[in-house]
């Protein structure tokens, strides 16, 4: 038992360190471009809805393009927000529960927060009604919404006579998971559908039929957790159309013994009206079978990521073809580890249409079954496709009846496209991921899938990964994150709106509208907009702009130049600019040091990806500023320690991305004696000296400032100069004189609150949760008065 224990804790760690290689291997840990709350706001790129305290339920969002709407629901209400401008001119539903309800609900034992009317269901029912359905208090309810015509956008009310009971079409917990489609009027929802959260279910309705899975048959369902659902044809004939339900559940092996959890796809047919002796109003046609998104490990042990945390289905023109993405967890409590894994419709139904699972008893090993299988094949649709033999499952020989409800489970798994992962990542910080949305962007090389990934701390991270048909690897290039939300809050929807080039983010507190892209935060440049790789912008001469594929708009397409493949500013932006001209473009700088006196020479590269290089110019030659105990390197710029004349001379920062070499900054420093200082103090003395500088107003040569972060590129020695280097990022670049004088005289008030503000959160990435030690760690008092 011992033994083994040793085992399996030497093999997790196998897998831990199997999994740090890829991440390290597969993408950098920083994003290029890093944009707070309050930067995306300055930009013009947000707006958010904030949900007037009632907690919002963000998994029912809904766009309505035709409308213009986007509708949520939530606590004791359901609200519908203009596309345009989320946080301006909503409309709000009030749906609480009744007094008695409340009261009946806390009679049976449940806590007050939990006896409110929490949406849970919000579907497109017709061109001019929404369904809507709430948990009721612990007592399920549903109506429909009134829109309105398209077009016809004043409308927005609750058929109040027509509320009606949500028993099985809506769960009666307000954390329970549920998944729910609408199609051709009726209702495709997975859910518990009783009170004490022990009947899963998969389930259609409408006003006439209610047809699901068989109640408590561990074979179908074992304590799912729903997480997706969607409609999708199989050819032209709609009686073929497939319903698709994405879930996890527990695994089935040795009586229950074996807790592991899989993820699933299980389907039935939207036409599916169950049969006529056996399997009344029970699914005829549901089948499942296993989703894989595992990575192969160097000795053949395999790390799968078995829990499915969300799904997103990308459509096509082409609808019997989209795309499916799902995001992936791994299960172990030693390590977390994230993947997607991208899945196509060929596979899947090559599946469904391979051989059925089949063992002896429980404890025996699935095996194919190679029996006869009787016809209609178990699983199929009463369609024409089909041989048109039967007009309904009701005609269904028991046989097929008896052999579908006894072999719910496919022998093949799907595999994803390329048999791998699109997107690795450990667990960094403790941040989850928790959503995925994904946009499909024709580029000048081709197309590519723009993924946007939610975490549970407020951020999005938009990524491009590329496939390497040579190598058969895959790269992520991180693009963008963007903290959405002012406050850490997991993110529980985003949704896409490709018309208006909007995301739309949910979470509890609030909905934030994002632009997808904002190619002119990327530089002007024709080197800053390839470097980027973002296969929204290219540059069009004059600068980083939104490109369109040809034949939308022609106008001077000449001149559009992107490399989103290999990002090779070199090669693309050769001709355009000559460094030399560049050099001479770079910011000019003259910062004045006291001799023995620290000095910070600030050059913050707007990409967190690429790699700073500092040069000193002095009596004539140019050398590289390699850094040592004295001298250091930080992401701030650079850091010189008790500095000395000889440190006097022209810093030039460089910055190199993909071997493309950019010139930001020429700082012309003087070391000055310390009597020098005294007189240069007293000097400027006449005036009041007055308005203390904080860092952010002074720190705006490279524009937006990625996340401050402290580390250094050197390493070592960070104790002797971490002093040093709050007091110098605390007060901005104080080193010119005045700025001296300033110091001198700032309350020592006014310095502290500066400080708090600006104190960086440390780490490599965002150390959160470390930012107090630091604050903590950072002197209290830099005061030298
Ligand atoms: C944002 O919009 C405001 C008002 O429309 C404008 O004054 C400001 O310049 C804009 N900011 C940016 C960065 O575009
Ligand atoms: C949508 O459904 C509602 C309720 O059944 C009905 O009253 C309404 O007329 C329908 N709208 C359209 C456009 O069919
Ligand atoms: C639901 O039932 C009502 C009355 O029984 C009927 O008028 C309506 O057309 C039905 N709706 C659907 C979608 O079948
Ligand atoms: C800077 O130099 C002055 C005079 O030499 C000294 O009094 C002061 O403590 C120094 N400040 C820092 C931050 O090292």
């Amino acid at each position: 038992m011992k033994m083994m224990m040793m085992m399996y804790l030497s093999l997790v760690m196998l897998m831990h360190i199997v999994m740090l290689d890829w991440a390290q291997a597969a993408h950098s840990v920083y994003p290029r471009i890093r944009l707070t709350h309050k930067e995306l706001w300055q930009l013009n790129r947000t707006w958010v809805f904030q949900g007037h305290g009632a907690p919002l339920q963000p998994q029912t969002m809904v766009l309505d393009e035709g409308h213009g709407r986007l509708y949520v629901g939530a606590k004791n209400a359901v609200f519908s927000l203009s596309l345009d401008r989320v946080s301006a001119h909503h409309k709000e539903i009030q749906w609480g529960s009744t007094e008695s309800q409340i009261e009946e609900c806390l009679m049976k034992g449940r806590e007050q927060p939990e006896c409110a009317n929490y949406i849970k269901v919000l579907q497109p029912y017709n061109h001019t009604h929404l369904l809507v359905c709430g948990t009721g208090a612990f007592n399920p309810l549903c109506a429909l919404v009134r829109v309105g015509h398209p077009g016809q956008d004043k409308l927005f009310a609750l058929e109040e006579e027509g509320v009606m009971s949500g028993r099985g079409r809506c769960p009666y917990d307000p954390n329970s998971p549920c998944t729910s489609t609408l199609s051709r009027g009726e209702l495709y929802i997975g859910l518990y559908t009783d009170y004490w959260e022990n009947d899963g279910a998969l389930c259609r309705l409408n006003n006439q039929t209610y047809t699901r899975t068989e109640k408590m048959d561990r074979q179908q369902l074992t304590e799912p957790k729903f997480v997706g659902s969607v409609v999708i044809p199989d050819n032209d004939d709609r009686d073929d159309d497939k319903v698709y339900f994405f879930f996890t559940e527990r695994g089935m092996d040795s009586d229950g013994v074996n807790k592991a959890v899989y993820t699933r796809v299980g389907r039935v047919c939207a036409n599916d009206q169950g049969g006529q002796r056996m399997l009344v109003n029970r699914w005829s046609s549901y089948l499942k079978t296993r989703l894989i998104c595992s990575v192969a490990g160097p000795d053949g042990i395999d790390t799968h990521f078995d829990n499915l945390e969300d799904v997103f289905v990308l459509k096509d023109k082409d609808e019997k073809n989209p795309e499916i993405f799902g995001l992936f967890s791994t299960i172990s409590a030693v390590f977390k580890g994230y993947a997607v894994c991208v899945y196509l419709m060929d596979d899947i139904r090559a599946a469904f249409n391979g051989p059925f699972a089949f063992r002896e008893r429980p404890e025996h090993h699935w095996t194919p079954y190679e029996d006869k299988v009787p016809y209609p094949r178990p699983g199929s649709c009463a369609s024409k496709v089909n041989g048109g033999g039967f007009s309904s499952s009701k005609e269904f020989p028991d046989e097929v009846l008896r052999f579908v409800r006894s072999h719910p489970v496919m022998y093949r798994p799907v595999l994803p496209q390329h048999q791998k992962p699109v997107l690795l990542q450990t667990e960094q910080d403790g941040r989850k991921l928790t959503q995925i949305a994904v946009d499909r962007v024709q580029a000048q090389d081709g197309h590519y899938h723009v993924l946007y990934i939610g975490t549970d701390d407020s951020v999005v991270l938009k990524v491009i990964t590329i496939y390497n048909k040579d190598t058969n690897t895959m790269e992520e290039v991180l693009l963008e994150e963007l903290q959405v939300f002012k406050v850490p809050v997991p993110i529980k929807e985003i949704i896409i709106s490709p018309k208006r080039q909007q995301l739309y983010v949910g979470s509890e507190v609030g909905v934030a509208q994002v632009r997808l892209h904002q190619c002119d935060l990327y530089g002007s440049e024709c080197a800053d907009c390839c470097l980027a790789r973002d296969p929204y912008c290219a540059w069009d001469g004059f600068t980083c702009s939104r490109y369109y594929p040809a034949g939308v708009f022609t106008k001077s397409r000449r001149f559009r130049r992107q490399d989103v493949r290999h990002g090779n500013a070199v090669q693309l932006c050769n001709g355009l600019q000559i460094d030399d001209e560049k050099w001479q473009r770079a910011e000019e700088k003259v910062v004045y040091s006291v001799e023995s006196n620290s000095t910070l020479l600030q050059c913050v590269p707007r990409s967190l990806q690429a790699k700073v290089l500092w040069f000193l110019q002095n009596h004539g030659e140019k050398r590289e500023v390699r850094g040592d105990e004295r001298v250091i390197m930080t992401s701030y710029g650079l850091l010189i320690l008790r500095t000395r004349s000889s440190d006097s001379g022209v810093y030039v920062c460089q910055t190199v991305e993909h071997g493309y070499i950019h010139t930001l900054l020429r700082v012309t420093l003087h070391v000055l004696k310390g009597e020098r200082v005294q007189s240069a103090i007293h000097a400027a003395n006449g005036g009041e000296g007055s308005q203390c500088s904080s860092f952010s107003s002074s720190s705006s040569s490279s524009g937006l400032l990625p996340g401050p972060s402290i580390s250094p590129r050197t390493g070592s020695h960070s104790r002797l100069w971490y002093k040093d280097f709050l007091q110098l990022i605390g007060y901005g670049d104080a080193q010119r004189v005045e700025e001296y004088c300033e110091r001198v005289w700032c309350s020592d008030k006014k310095r502290k609150k500066n400080k708090r503000k600006f104190v960086p959160t440390g780490g490599e990435k965002r150390g959160r949760g470390r930012g107090e030690e630091n604050s903590q760690r950072a002197p209290r008092h830099t005061s030298d008065t």
